[in-house]
């Protein structure tokens, strides 16, 4: 609950409040504990506030249990006990403003982005590219720059390799090697990614990042992403926090500190994000949170232990909230004793201890104070929500999703240049058909799964000669190339080169 312009979060058992200053919320925050403790009710207790504090929320939505902050909830026995033992008389069940997303277009506004946007580092990361194919990859993007061939989707992408394959006698020298193994093994790996579902997500029209940034009638809109497949998709979901996390850093002005962040953002299973990730890499995303926090952006790492996240990153968590642990293995043991460690000790409790004995909904909570310091660690029973906890309907999703005004921007089924439609040469975007096309996918019983077909990227039978071709053979081919692809060109993303370019 928003109360007196704090987030308020929990109390004590001596009703103490508990909350987060909305100064201090860029200092972004861990919530961590065992399966089933309370972690996504707090996130949620924690996003209502934001949203009635007026600041704009994304989180992902896991297992579809948070789609439910788009309607009030109910005060049912538990609930009831719950307020009585906080003592609060003044809750009142309330439906937020909600956007919902999905890079898969089904259950929310198409979320995408070009395969130029993503870069050819995060593109390796997700196809587990060796080194030598990590190197033809990434003359695959310089070649496409200075050659001017679009890179939106994976059809480009391939169009490209082929291109680049067939002619790799005159780039070379100039680009470095360029073998057909490494571009085979390129193009197989894409073919595995498509096949995934994954160049629903490639393409355009690209998110704008300032779309997330929204209120309405004072509240901060509550951006969701439905990562119920997307998170059967691990390597692709690491991909897509990578490349949000670069696209917020990158578009968000140097604002440095304010009353209240623009915006906050929750990263749920937030170890995905760290898995096997080289030291010069973490360094960088190490500089990117502390950085962003002077962008006015504050990010919420979700996890089930603090040991899951990188002790850089931990360091610059400020806000803790510690659920529940159990600890019947060593390691366990080992893992609660580090997490007791983060606090600053209360005379009045044993830490490690209580995180053992912490009831679902309860946690040990520390945030930071106007100073920035960390405070006393203290026992705390979490706020319930004030809107509805759970699953939602198809019907009622599709309502939200045909309600909100971003429906024919990402979502219009047959819009030129859309990642999985066919550019008809001279066809113009038409905004009514397009409204109507997108309202009638969201119509309440009319929701269909993978409506568009998708377009591969035809490569003429000319690019497979190997030799003796003339600079106007190989101009027309570029042009093919060219109009295999979407119409516009992302713009290269200079920070995913600082970013994850080697030391
Ligand atoms: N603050 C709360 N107020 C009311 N009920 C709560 C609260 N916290 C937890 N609960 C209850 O406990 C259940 C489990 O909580 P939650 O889904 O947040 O756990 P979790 O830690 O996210 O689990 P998992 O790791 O499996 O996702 C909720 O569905 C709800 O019924
Ligand atoms: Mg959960």
């Amino acid at each position: 609950m928003y109360i007196n312009n704090r987030i308020l979060v929990g109390k004590t058992a001596e009703a103490k409040e508990l909350f987060i200053l909305p100064e201090m919320a860029n200092r972004h925050g861990l919530i961590t504990g065992a399966s089933g403790s309370g972690k996504t009710i707090t996130l949620k207790v924690m996003a209502e506030s934001f949203s009635d504090a007026g600041v704009p929320v994304f989180l992902a939505d896991v297992k579809g249990d948070l789609a439910g902050t788009a309607f009030a909830g109910e005060v049912n026995e538990k609930i009831q006990s719950r307020l009585d033992n906080l003592k609060i008389d003044n809750f009142k069940p309330q439906a937020y403003p909600v956007r919902f997303w999905d890079l898969y277009g089904e259950k929310g506004h198409h979320l995408r982005a070009t395969i130029q946007s993503v870069g050819a580092d995060i593109l390796s990361i997700i196809l587990g590219l060796s080194e030598a194919q990590e190197g033809n990859l990434a003359i695959a993007f310089a070649i496409a720059k200075d050659e001017e061939l679009p890179l939106n989707t994976i059809a480009d992408l391939r169009a490209v390799l082929q291109f680049i394959a067939d002619n790799r006698a005159d780039y070379n020298t100039k680009y470095g090697q360029i073998t057909p193994q490494s571009v085979g093994a390129i193009q197989r790996a894409l073919l595995q990614l498509q096949n995934q579902g994954a160049d629903k997500f490639f393409g355009q029209p690209m998110l704008e990042i300032e779309d997330f940034f929204q209120t309405k009638d004072g509240k901060g809109i509550i951006n969701i992403l439905d990562s119920v497949k997307l998170f059967q998709s691990p390597d692709l979901y690491a991909a897509f926090l990578l490349w949000i996390l670069s696209e917020l850093f990158n578009k968000s002005p140097e604002v440095g500190d304010q009353a209240k962040p623009r915006l906050v953002f929750f990263f749920d299973e937030a170890h995905l994000l760290f898995n096997n990730m080289p030291s010069y890499r973490l360094k960088r995303i190490t500089q990117i949170v502390k950085l962003i926090r002077s962008r006015g952006v504050g990010l919420y790492f979700i996890s089930q232990a603090p040991t899951d996240i990188p002790d850089e990153i931990l360091a610059q968590l400020g806000n803790r909230v510690q659920h529940a642990l159990r600890a019947y293995t060593p390691s366990e043991q080992k893992t609660v004793r580090a997490a007791a460690d983060a606090f600053r000790t209360n005379k009045s409790f044993n830490t490690e201890q209580a995180i053992l004995e912490l009831g679902t909904g309860e946690a040990l909570i520390s945030f930071q104070n106007e100073k920035g310091a960390p405070e006393v660690v203290e026992k705390a029973t979490i706020l319930p929500p004030q809107s509805r906890m759970g699953v939602i309907t198809t019907e009622e999703r599709n309502h939200i999703v045909a309600a909100s005004p971003f429906v024919t921007k990402y979502d219009a089924v047959s819009r030129p240049g859309q990642s999985n439609t066919i550019t008809e040469p001279g066809k113009k975007f038409d905004p009514n058909q397009a409204q109507a096309e997108a309202l009638a996918k969201y119509s309440p019983g009319n929701f269909k799964k993978d409506e568009v077909k998708t377009t591969v990227a035809k490569t003429p039978a000319k690019t497979t000669a190997r030799r003796g071709k003339s600079t106007g053979e190989k101009a027309a081919e570029r042009a093919v190339v060219n109009a295999a692809g979407t119409a516009s060109r992302g713009i290269t993303n200079g920070f995913i080169k600082w970013l994850f370019g080697k030391k």
